[in-house]
């Protein structure tokens, strides 16, 4: 594993490399938002296409006000309450702004990560560090540092923070006048900002975008090198696998059951860490059931994203 200290991480980002760092949602692959030559890098490396925008991330809201021209009251209150946390903001961008970061449109997501780390790194290094989650395009994101290094076959350099506290990626949220709107849901929910908005004096909306506004938003995301099939709480592998086995076209001799811990919490810090390793342990095939108990609001984040990882569903 290549790994770095926070020294060598500062130079090589400034040299235009790009280095895979730790947050409290999954790990980065940073690029600083003034090397060319690191943004492109990231592309390349991720195999991304250019269409999807990448999150910068900062040391704090004096460094996200500098990207943006339309900082708002909403921006702010929702700023003070989760940064750093697992919250990206989408404002109007600042011109100086590498369009490659951007995908050309008019908005950048920034977002202050809650790890130690990063955020020592982010405070040595002016501007920002453009980051996507550190995997290959379209596959499951990696919540430590191992998942980085399997993900690039020991490439990519990589300053170790442990594992990532809360498993998913931020939720991405845009502010258009006083209705937020949710892109990506994730630990934060709609209840969640409303309630700090509230409380900051300001009443506003906030619900869930119904179709893909953002780009990177794709139908199928997240993907396990195995297929993963949702099914119903009733469900029995010996009584229902055929079930499966005719929707999918071929047989299956060595499936994984991924229970859900009950704490949203915990499913969502597993998550990844699962699909990761039910492939690794020679499986063929993930099951998992949607439980009334997955309806609730806490649960859309993890089910968005076992709804882009999935090859099929039974319910
Ligand atoms: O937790 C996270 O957000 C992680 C860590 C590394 O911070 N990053 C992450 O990046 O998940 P990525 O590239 O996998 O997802 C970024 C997504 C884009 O696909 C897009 O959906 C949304 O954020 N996004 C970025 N900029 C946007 C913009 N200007 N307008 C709308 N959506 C944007
Ligand atoms: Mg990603």
């Amino acid at each position: 594993m290549k790994k770095v200290d926070l020294l060598n991480a500062e130079r090589l980002l400034r040299a235009g490399e790009v280095v895979a760092i730790p947050t409290e949602t999954v790990y980065g692959l940073g690029g600083w938002i003034n090397s060319r030559e690191g943004l492109e890098k990231i592309f390349a490396t991720k195999e991304r296409p250019f269409f999807d925008p990448l999150i910068v991330h900062v040391a704090d809201i004096e460094s996200a006000k500098n990207l943006t021209t339309n900082w708002t009251p909403l921006h702010d209150a929702l700023a003070r309450a989760a940064w750093p946390g697992p919250l990206t903001l989408i404002a109007d961008k600042e011109n100086s702004i590498d369009p490659l970061i951007t995908s050309g449109l008019s908005s950048v997501g920034l977002r202050c990560p809650d790890h130690p780390l990063t955020l020592e790194l982010l405070k040595k290094i002016e501007g920002g560090i453009a980051a996507p989650s550190a995997n290959k395009f379209g596959k499951t994101s990696p919540t430590c540092a191992k998942h980085v290094s399997d993900e690039f076959n020991d490439s990519v350099s990589i300053l170790d923070g442990g594992s990532c506290r809360v498993g998913i990626e931020s939720t991405v949220a845009g502010v258009i006048g006083n209705l937020v709107e949710i892109y990506r849901p994730g630990f934060f929910t709609a209840a969640m900002l409303k309630d700090i908005l509230n409380r900051a004096g300001i009443s506003a909306e906030v619900k869930y975008a119904e179709s893909p506004v953002a780009p990177g938003q794709l139908k199928h995301h997240y993907m396990p090198k195995i297929p993963l099939v949702i099914v119903p709480p009733d469900f029995h592998w010996e009584k229902d696998h055929q079930k499966i086995e005719a929707i999918l076209g071929k047989k299956f001799h060595r499936p994984a059951f991924w229970d859900q811990p009950e704490k949203v919490e915990l499913a969502s810090r597993e998550l990844y860490e699962s699909l990761r390793s039910f492939d690794e342990k020679g499986h063929d095939i993930i099951v998992t059931k949607k439980l009334p108990l997955h309806e609730s609001e806490e649960w859309f984040g993890i089910w968005n994203r076992l709804g882009k990882a999935k090859t099929a569903t039974l319910i």
